[in-house]
């Protein structure tokens, strides 16, 4: 992800995140800490901007901060490579477990996140709001694969 990105995806932000997008402005500052505590990538297909994924690292453990695939490239594996990717990067940096919370409600992102070896932890209620909890997930990636020096 690069800054040219941002206007792009603040565009996806509003389609996919109707109540709660983040802003150009959100995003500038998530790429401030590139690379020290974060990793952004972007997926492209010829319209622009298809798909994106962010993590925070700070090891031993990371944090899913986002991942979205615009509805004309969902279903199509897009998201479980992103995915693939922020584990594969969170694994090099040397983190032993990756959380994320996600809306109750959000059946595809938590059947992603399932298939992908994510385990519910539990739930914080009214997190996006009220009625609308949080499922908190975990996946924990194996010591023996993690990078020695982070
Ligand atoms: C969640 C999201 C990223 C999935 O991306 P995607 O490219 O459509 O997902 P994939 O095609 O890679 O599917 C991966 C797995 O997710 C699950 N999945 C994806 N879409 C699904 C749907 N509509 N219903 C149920 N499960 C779904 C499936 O288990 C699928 O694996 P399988 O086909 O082997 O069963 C996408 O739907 C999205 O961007 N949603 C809006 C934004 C969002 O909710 N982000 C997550 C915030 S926590």
């Amino acid at each position: 992800m690069r800054w040219w990105d941002v206007e792009q995806l603040a565009v996806v932000e509003r389609e996919l995140f109707p109540h709660d997008p983040w802003s150009a402005e959100q995003l500038w500052s998530e790429l401030a800490h590139v690379p020290e505590t974060r990793w952004y990538a972007v997926h492209e297909d010829s319209d622009g901007v298809d798909g994106y994924v962010g993590l925070m690292a700070l090891p031993p453990e990371g944090d899913v901060q986002t991942i979205a695939v615009a509805p004309r490239a969902q279903g199509r594996g897009l998201g479980r490579e992103l995915l693939d990717a922020l584990v594969d990067e969170a694994r090099a940096r040397g983190c032993t477990q990756l959380f994320l919370e996600v809306l109750h409600t959000n059946d595809a992102a938590v059947r992603l996140y399932e298939r992908a070896g994510f385990e519910s932890q539990g739930r914080r209620r009214d997190y996006y709001g009220p009625g609308l909890d949080a499922v908190v997930m975990r996946l924990r990636i194996p010591s023996s694969e993690v990078a020695a020096d982070g």
